[in-house]
């Protein structure tokens, strides 16, 4: 416990689900957490039901540079930062057969899970060069990026880029003592499973549920992941442990994907 004392961490998309656990678990270990989510009524619950003291909910829309700045600035006047760690969480997910995916569901998609990503992290990076914190940044990519889906192509070819991403950041800002690193999840329960669950049911006529079963019997550990089942490897890479791992994509899957 304690890994993370004297941390402050801004982790985007932390309304709920993968992004709600990280900050559970990095309050546990003593950080101080920047809940940033679009959604600002779920994002101050959240903060108030995890530490009201130590969680501070601020709007952040990752599409729009600005509100990324006005974020940091804000959560700054409540005195949370500099900032040491940034989970870069928020993203959206779409399916359709590729001849009937739209320019608008790409430009969504791909603004918040790559301009969103690209620009987030450019923006606290900088605070972090500014401030002299050798911090931590951590994207969330997906199995998704790892290889390609017959429905799934723009989420796919977005966590594609989340990975390639990673991967040029992580080597350009590892001269300021800022790792950049990525972690990729497979099958998490959740209400983004939910979501994705119903694209199924619309594009290969499965019953509510079917998809979900069908996925967790697949994976070698034997079931779906939780967001619990990711967040050691979320504080692992927020930590001083990871001071030497530069630029890499972590799988945390339960053994579907290898590389
Ligand atoms: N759940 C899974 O199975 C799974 C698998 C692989 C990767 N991932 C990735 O993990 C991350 C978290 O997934 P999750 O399951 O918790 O998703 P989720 O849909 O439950 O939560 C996403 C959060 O992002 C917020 N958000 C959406 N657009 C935003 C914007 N423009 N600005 C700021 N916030 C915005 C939403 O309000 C929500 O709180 C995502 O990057 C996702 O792609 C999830």
């Amino acid at each position: 416990m304690n890994r993370l004392d004297g941390k402050t961490a801004l982790i985007t998309g932390a309304a709920r689900g993968i992004g709600r656990a990280f900050a559970a678990a990095y309050l546990r270990e003593g950080a101080r957490v920047i809940i940033a989510d679009i959604d600002e009524k779920r994002a101050a619950d959240t903060a108030l039901q995890l530490d009201k003291d130590n969680a501070l909910a601020v709007k952040l829309d990752v599409t729009d540079p600005r509100s990324i700045v006005d974020a940091i600035d804000i959560a700054q006047s409540y005195g949370f930062g500099p900032i040491d760690i940034l989970i870069n969480n928020a993203a959206l997910f779409t399916a359709a057969p590729v001849v009937d995916i739209t320019q608008e569901d790409y430009h969504r998609v791909f603004d918040v899970n790559v301009k969103g990503t690209l620009f987030t992290l450019q923006a606290v990076a900088g605070h972090m060069i500014d401030h002299g914190v050798r911090g931590k940044i951590i994207n969330m990519a997906s199995q998704a990026g790892r290889r390609g889906e017959a429905l799934v192509a723009v989420y796919c070819a977005s966590k594609a880029a989340v990975i390639s991403l990673t991967q040029s950041a992580g080597l350009n800002l590892i001269q300021h003592g800022i790792n950049v690193n990525a972690i990729a999840p497979g099958v998490v329960d959740g209400e983004h499973w939910d979501g994705v669950d119903a694209f199924f049911a619309k594009f290969e006529g499965k019953q509510p549920g079917q998809k979900k079963r069908e996925v967790s019997a697949a994976v070698p550990f034997g079931r779906m992941g939780t967001a619990d089942d990711l967040t050691g490897m979320a504080i692992f890479l927020a930590s001083s442990e990871a001071d030497y791992i530069v630029a890499q994509t972590y799988n945390v899957d339960g053994g579907n994907w290898m590389s």
